[in-house]
């Protein structure tokens, strides 16, 4: 398995582009199982997740082309397979998607019950509870679940989400749009990757209505078509940059974002200590405030609200902010296992059940330590980028998830940071390397 080595203490300066949101991209490819025809898809990012969602599509029988490195296209004209296996979901939780756009267009989708990150318990039961209503009968067959539409397909209805999901409200949405009749989600996810995935399905021939906001209607129609579409920029790599600009006592351009898809991340760091300056509507400039980082305490809430995703970032930050902080973890269990590596660095952390309380201002110095999951690995790299000596990372391949060429992009603005391959775990655990322009 591949290490980071990192001597921390540079302050990062320059410029840095965000790339496409992993998180859009997953459920964008996940929706061209919708239509036989050509979807082309820009600015997928070169993440790990994108890599194993293209091979899911390809085992299911499309064709997937890549004419440029973060442009897929992808044609579904001869799916043969309706199942999503478990090798692959057990990487990558998201395989889920999978269900709604097989069982909306074939009527039938076999995908085992989900892995993913290591954050407590993830089920799909909203999910399969939406389908059931939508009118398929779901059964658990030997630890994948089996979901199969009746004679004529789905039939739209009202979901009434109890608890708001992500990914549970996209695979709805992607079920419902070949569905009969009309289908209301109450309760449904606001993030702006569910907006951006009925922008693609709009495209497509879709009829969806009030995608970002609490109620989204729609409106079934008989097929979908092609599309070509140009995925959104990833919120939480910009708020990564952000963090990793005042962490270090440096200045960053951040190109290519989107900020007003990160609100309450620019207003909480703000209120930090943090100056953000907007100088349009895609470019950002951030550095640590002349009065230092104060600390601050956040909540994780579904969006519009502090994201989950940006949690672990965050704690990080407030290990060097003047005060003690609260941070409250509300979406998942089991998501401060970054914290006890901060511990061991020397960041003054308690934890008990779903809240952390971080005293700051508190010196690190490098250890070794472990990441654990995706957004723990992008906590753990800026906290030792402003850790005194060398810091070893284990396990970094959970980094390579969802951050695309991590460590160039570092390295590009200034970090002493080099990625260690480690043997033969390394040829199958790696990303294959970005051919180089000319
Ligand atoms: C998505 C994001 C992930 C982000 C999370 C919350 C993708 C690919 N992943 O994950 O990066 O951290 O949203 O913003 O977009 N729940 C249930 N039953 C269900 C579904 C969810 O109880 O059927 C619970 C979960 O355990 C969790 C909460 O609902 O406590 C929110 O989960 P959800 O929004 O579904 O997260 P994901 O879509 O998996």
């Amino acid at each position: 398995m591949d290490k980071f080595v990192v001597r921390g203490g540079n302050p990062l300066k320059g410029s840095i582009d965000i790339g496409g949101a992993k998180n859009s991209a997953l459920p964008c490819l996940a929706a061209t199982l919708l239509t036989s025809a050509a979807v082309t898809l820009h600015n997928v990012p070169y993440v790990k997740d994108l890599i194993t969602q293209k091979r899911l599509l390809e085992d299911l029988g499309a064709t997937v082309l890549t004419p440029a490195l973060r442009t897929h296209q992808v044609t579904a004209d001869h799916i043969d397979v309706f199942e999503a296996p478990y090798h692959l979901v057990k990487t990558m939780r998201a395989s889920v998607l999978a269900l709604g756009p097989l069982l909306g267009r074939f009527g039938q989708a076999r995908v085992s019950l989900p892995g993913g990150c290591a954050i407590g318990t993830r089920p799909i039961d909203l999910h399969l509870q939406a389908f059931e209503k939508l009118g398929a009968v779901v059964s658990l067959e030997s630890g994948d679940v089996v979901a199969r539409a009746p004679q004529g397909g789905l039939t739209g209805t009202t979901i009434d989400f109890e608890k708001i999901t992500v990914t549970g409200t996209e695979n709805v949405m992607m079920a419902a749009v070949l569905a009969r009749g009309t289908t209301t989600i109450n309760n449904a996810a606001e993030e702006p990757e569910i907006e951006d995935l009925a922008d693609l399905l709009s495209k497509m021939g879709a009829r969806i209505s009030g995608a970002g906001t609490p109620t989204i209607v729609i409106e079934g129609v008989d097929e979908l078509g092609g599309a070509e579409h140009t995925i959104i920029p990833d919120r939480i790599e910009t708020g990564t940059f952000i963090v990793a600009a005042a962490i270090t006592g440096g200045e960053l351009e951040i190109r290519h974002c989107r900020p007003d898809d990160l609100r309450a991340v620019i207003a909480k760091l703000r209120e930090a200590g943090v100056e953000i300056e907007e100088k349009d509507a895609t470019t950002l400039v951030a550095r640590r405030g002349p009065g230092g980082l104060t600390s601050r305490d956040v909540t994780t809430e579904p969006h519009p609200n502090f994201p989950t995703d940006m949690q672990a970032q965050y704690m990080a930050l407030m290990t060097q902010a003047e005060g003690t902080s609260v941070i409250t973890e509300t979406i998942f269990e089991n998501r401060f296992m970054h914290a006890s590596e901060l511990i061991r660095m020397g960041a003054d952390i308690h934890f008990s059940g779903n809240t952390a309380v971080v005293r700051g201002r508190t010196p690190l110095m490098g250890a070794p330590i472990i990441a654990s999951d995706l957004r723990a690995s992008a906590s753990l790299v800026l906290a030792v980028l402003c850790a005194e000596g060398e810091t070893t990372i284990d396990r970094v391949y959970h980094i390579d998830r969802g951050y695309e060429t991590i460590v160039r992009k570092l390295r590009s603005l200034g970090a002493d940071i080099e990625r260690v391959r480690q043997g033969i775990e390394a040829a199958t655990g790696e990303m294959p390397a970005i051919p180089q322009p000319a």
